[in-house]
C-alpha cells in the first residue's frame, strides 16, 4: 500500500465517526484559533475543496482522533491540475527577485506563528515540541535561503569557438512541480520543495495534508492578489499520488518516503520519461576510531539514535565501534537512553515521544524479534511501554554480525544495532554495504583519516560527516543520498538546477556561418 511504512498522508489513518474530536476538548481549543475545524478541507487550487474519502488524524501520543480530512477525489485533481498550469503562465512571468520577495512573506508568516505550529506538528505526528518548533524553523530557513537564491540563480556565458557567436546557459522553470511528502518531516520537507519551486518560477501541488501550511502560503498568495493554484493542495491516497506519478504535466515529481513506494513511483515517472527527485531510505551508520572523543561521541549517537524516536531518514541505526571502546561507548549510551525522559510529546521537558502508527509498533517489536533470532542481545529497551498512544522504549541491541540481514534493513524505529570492528577499511566497509545511501558519521581525531573518509574509498552516502551525528542537517547543503536512497537532492547548495531546465543557447551576431569543428559544407 501506498501508505506504508514512510507514508505520504501525513498523520491520516483511517475514517472514524467519532464525536469525541480533540478538537473539541478546551484544552485544544487553540487547534479552532488556527482555523482548523471538526472537518477541513483537503483540496486548495484558490478556492478550498474536498469530495473524496474522509479520514481522521489521530493523536500518536494517545490514539484519539484530532479532526478529519476530506480528501480529493481523481475530478479535484484533475480541476488542481488544470488551475495550477492556468497559475502557472502569471507565475512564470514573475521577476524572480519578486518572487524571493513573496517567499520571503510566507517565511515571515511562518515566524509570526512557530511556537503554536511546532505544537501542532507535535500534536500530529508526535515528535517532540522543540522537534516541531525545529521543523518550521526549517522551513523558515530555507525561505530565507530561497529569498537570496531569487537574485544569484544563473547560468554561465561560456567561450564560443566561433568567431561572432555567443554560447551561453539559459535556465527556466520546468513548470509543475508535484511534492509528495512523509508524515515525520510534514513541514520541513514541503518547505525545501516549495521554497525552492517557487524562487525558480514553478507552481507546486502537494499531495499530503499539511492543511494550516497549505493555509499560510495561500493567505500570503491571496494577500498579493496572486492565483491561490501557485501552490495548490490535494491531499489523497494512493489513487490520487499514482495519477500525479503518471500525469505528464507533472514536469517533476518530489517524492519523500520509503524506499519500496519511492521505487515504484519513481518507476512510473521514468516511464512517460518525467522528471524525479526521491529522497528515500537510509541505514545511516557512526563509526567511532580509538582516537574519538566520546565526550562528543554519547550525546551525539543517543540524539541521532532517540530523537524523533528513530523516525528520521538520517537517524542512526548502525553504530560501529572500534573494538578498544566498544565496551565503554555500550556502557555510557545505554546509561543516557535510561534518562532519556519519555512523555507527551508537547511537554517541554519530554526527550522522546511516541511512534507514528500502531503499525510502527508491530515493526519494532518484530525487529527485536528478528535481531534475538540473528544473534543479537539486547542491552536495553525491546519492549511496548505499558501507556496510551505508541510507545516503545528506545532499544540497543548489540552481538549482531555487520550483515545480518536486521542490520541491512532500515526499520523506522529507535533501534540501534551496536557492531564490533578492528580496521578501518572493514569499517568503511561496512558504512559503504548497505543499499542505502544516505548519511554517514565518523569520530576521529586522525586528519589523514578524515580525508580518506571524505574521498573516493570513503563513504559512499549523500551526507558524510565528522565529529557530529548522522541526523540534524543544515538546510544550506544539497540534502539526499545515494544508492537506494534515490539520488535527489534537496534544499540547499545548487539543488535549485533540479527544478529548473537548462537551455543551451547559441547566438550567432555576425554576417558569417561558420560550423562547429571547423566543418565546411559547401
Ligand atoms: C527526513 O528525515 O526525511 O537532517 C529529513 C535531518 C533533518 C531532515 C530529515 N534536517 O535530520
Amino acid at each position: 500500500s501506498w501508505r506504508a511504512m514512510k507514508t505520504f498522508t501525513i498523520h491520516c489513518k483511517h475514517t472514524a465517526a467519532m464525536s469525541t474530536l480533540l478538537i473539541n476538548q478546551p484544552k485544544y481549543a487553540w487547534l479552532k484559533e488556527l482555523g482548523l475545524a471538526e472537518d477541513n478541507n483537503g483540496v486548495y487550487h484558490g478556492t478550498w475543496g474536498g469530495q473524496g474519502e474522509v479520514i481522521t488524524s489521530y493523536c500518536p501520543a494517545n490514539n484519539e482522533p484530532i479532526a478529519r480530512v476530506r480528501q480529493a477525489t481523481l475530478s479535484e485533481y484533475e480541476e488542481t491540475v488544470q488551475k495550477s498550469k492556468e497559475a502557472w503562465k502569471v507565475w512564470a512571468d514573475i521577476p524572480a527577485p519578486k518572487r524571493g520577495e513573496i517567499v520571503r512573506q510566507i517565511g515571515d508568516a511562518l515566524r509570526k506563528k512557530i511556537d503554536v505550529l511546532g505544537r501542532l506538528v507535535s500534536l500530529e505526528m508526535g515528535k517532540i515540541y522543540v522537534e516541531g518548533v525545529g521543523e518550521v524553523q526549517e522551513y523558515i530557513d530555507v525561505c530565507d535561503y530561497a529569498v537570496g537564491l531569487s537574485r544569484m540563480i544563473g547560468g554561465p556565458i561560456l567561450p564560443s569557438e566561433r568567431p561572432g557567436h555567443a554560447l551561453l546557459e539559459q535556465w527556466n522553470p520546468v513548470g509543475l512541480v508535484g511534492i509528495i511528502t512523509a508524515f515525520n518531516f510534514p513541514v520541513a520537507v514541503y518547505g525545501w520543495n516549495n521554497a525552492l519551486a517557487l524562487i525558480c518560477g514553478n507552481v507546486s501541488c502537494l499531495n499530503s495534508c499539511p492543511l494550516l501550511f497549505t493555509r499560510i502560503v495561500a493567505e500570503v498568495l491571496e494577500h498579493n492578489s496572486l492565483p491561490g493554484a501557485i501552490c495548490s493542495m490535494t491531499c489523497g491516497g494512493a489513487d490520487v499520488g499514482t495519477a500525479m506519478a503518471k500525469d505528464e504535466r507533472v514536469n517533476l515529481l518530489s517524492f519523500t518516503g520509503s524506499t519500496q513506494v519511492g521505487k515504484s513511483v519513481g518507476m512510473m515517472v521514468q516511464e512517460r520519461f518525467g522528471r524525479q527527485l526521491l529522497e528515500l531510505g537510509g541505514n545511516n551508520a557512526i563509526i567511532v576510531f580509538e582516537d574519538a572523543d566520546l565526550n562528543l561521541v554519547v550525546p551525539s549517537a543517543v540524539f541521532a539514535s532517540v530523537g524523533t524516536a528513530g523516525q528520521r531518514c538520517t537517524t542512526t541505526r548502525r553504530l560501529i565501534l572500534h573494538e578498544s571502546v566498544h565496551d565503554t561507548v555500550v556502557e555510557r549510551i545505554a546509561k543516557a537512553y535510561k534518562q532519556v525522559r519519555i512523555g507527551d510529546p508537547w511537554d517541554a521537558t519530554t526527550m522522546y515521544g511516541p511512534l507514528h502508527t500502531k503499525q510502527a509498533v508491530e515493526q519494532y517489536l518484530a525487529a527485536v524479534e528478528k535481531a534475538k533470532e540473528q544473534g543479537g542481545t539486547v542491552v536495553c529497551g525491546g519492549k511496548v511501554i505499558d501507556r496510551p498512544g505508541n510507545y516503545v522504549e528506545p532499544t540497543i541491541i548489540t552481538g549482531l554480525a555487520h550483515d545480518a540481514p536486521i542490520v541491512h534493513t532500515e526499520t523506522f524505529v529507535p533501534i540501534l544495532y551496536v557492531l564490533k570492528f578492528k580496521e578501518e577499511e572493514e569499517a568503511f566497509g561496512w558504512n559503504n554495504e548497505v543499499k542505502q545511501g544516505l548519511s554517514s558519521s565518523i569520530f576521529t581525531k586522525d586528519m589523514g583519516r578524515v580525508f580518506r573518509w571524505l574521498g573516493p574509498k570513503g563513504s559512499d552516502c549523500g551526507i558524510v560527516n565528522v565529529n557530529i551525528p548522522t541526523s540534524g542537517a543544515e538546510i544550506g547543503g544539497a540534502f539526499g543520498g545515494e544508492k537506494h536512497t534515490g539520488g535527489g537532492r534537496e534544499s540547499g547548495s545548487d539543488s535549485w538546477k533540479q527544478y529548473m531546465r537548462r537551455s543551451t543557447c547559441t547566438i550567432n551576431y555576425s554576417k558569417e556561418l561558420p560550423l562547429a569543428q571547423g566543418i565546411k559544407f559547401e
